[in-house]
């Protein structure tokens, strides 16, 4: 097993914790890297994140409370406001001198495409770019955060390849699909995305076709797959028709085992389909990537000869490369 949480470099990226929607009156607590954070609004409405720890004794601040903005810790109610400021000491009285190591060391935190956001260390790597969340043709739908019980590598290196359709995928989309796998080119899709692009016959049973718009067994899709560093993934399909789907596939590193999964769609079909329809189908096939990493053990060896490699892997193993650059990783 390769563990990987504790690389410095990852402190310095960002990582979907939560719908921003799910974020009220209660304090969030989520775990990241392998350690414990808490998230909440302060009195503006922004949201604040911070290790899950009073700076006092050391008490889960996510046990607390929120009052207008405002976290108390449940053991001796300490106050924290906008960016992790200490703002009352009970026991000292109103006229408190509030201590400097009173106050929190806050994390990055962003809202953006319905997620919360958040950077542990010193942003050095970017939130990938989804062009068409800025388009108005399409519209975007965000899905539960779900917990899986598979490392986060496992994840991408599943999302990246596309030889599992047949086998994984049988029970959705992948009957159709022959499991031979031509020769992958792999190249820059464009300014954050590394893959390839590739064409599918796809099944298209009754549940698809609030996806695929069509009624026909088969269907004639353009994808492309590519991963930005660390850990997201986009799937973009088109449709002969011209309606595209674009899929952004997110993995987050609870600890080297453990995984928050979550998965945004972009469309520009006519906005007519309830939403809980269309994502109904990936849905399904995510359960379906899902039981099958759970049942594989350990988090993904990083050196090469650790696993054996196909042609069909070549883009995963891409990833696994380039992953292990970032994080510093040798053989
Ligand atoms: S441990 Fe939080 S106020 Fe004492
Ligand atoms: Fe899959």
């Amino acid at each position: 097993m390769t563990a990987f949480v504790d690389r410095e470099p990852l402190l310095g990226c960002w990582y979907p914790v939560a719908r921003a929607d799910s974020i009220g009156a209660d304090p969030f607590g989520f775990r990241l890297l392998a350690n414990d954070y808490v998230l909440w609004r302060d009195p503006t409405g922004q949201l604040v994140s911070a290790p899950d720890r009073c700076p006092h004794r050391e008490a889960p601040l996510s046990i607390g409370s929120v009052n207008d903005g405002v976290i108390s810790c449940a053991y001796h109610g300490w106050g924290f406001g906008a960016g992790g400021a200490c703002v009352s000491i009970p026991s000292s009285g109103p006229d408190a001198t509030i201590p400097p190591a009173a106050h929190l060391s806050c994390c990055h935190v962003v809202e953006k495409y319905g997620l919360v956001w958040v950077c542990p260390g010193d942003p050095q790597v970017e939130i990938p770019q989804i062009g068409q969340d800025e388009d108005p043709a399409f519209r975007r739908i965000n899905t539960p955060v779900e917990h899986w019980s598979a490392s986060t590598p496992r994840l991408v290196d599943n999302f990246m390849d596309f030889s599992h359709f047949p086998w994984v995928h049988v029970g959705t989309f992948g009957g159709a699909q022959d499991p031979y796998v031509p020769k992958i080119d792999l190249g820059q899709l464009d300014d954050d995305f590394f893959g390839y692009r590739y064409e599918v016959e796809a099944s298209n049973p009754q549940e698809a076709v609030a996806v695929s718009g069509s009624e026909e067994e088969t269907v004639h899709r353009v994808m492309t797959t590519g991963f930005a560093l660390p850990f997201s993934v986009r799937s973009t399909i088109a449709y002969d028709d011209g309606l595209e789907h674009i899929l952004l596939l997110l993995s987050t590193p609870v600890d080297d085992l453990n995984s928050l999964f979550t998965f945004v769609v972009w469309r520009n079909d006519d906005h007519s389909t309830d939403p809980e329809e269309i994502i109904a189908f990936d849905r399904a096939i995510g359960a379906e990537d899902k039981a099958m990493l759970e049942q594989v053990p350990g988090t993904l060896p990083l050196a090469r000869t650790g696993v054996a490699s196909v042609q069909s892997d070549k883009p995963s193993v891409e990833w696994r490369r380039r992953f292990s650059e970032l994080i510093g990783f040798s053989e």
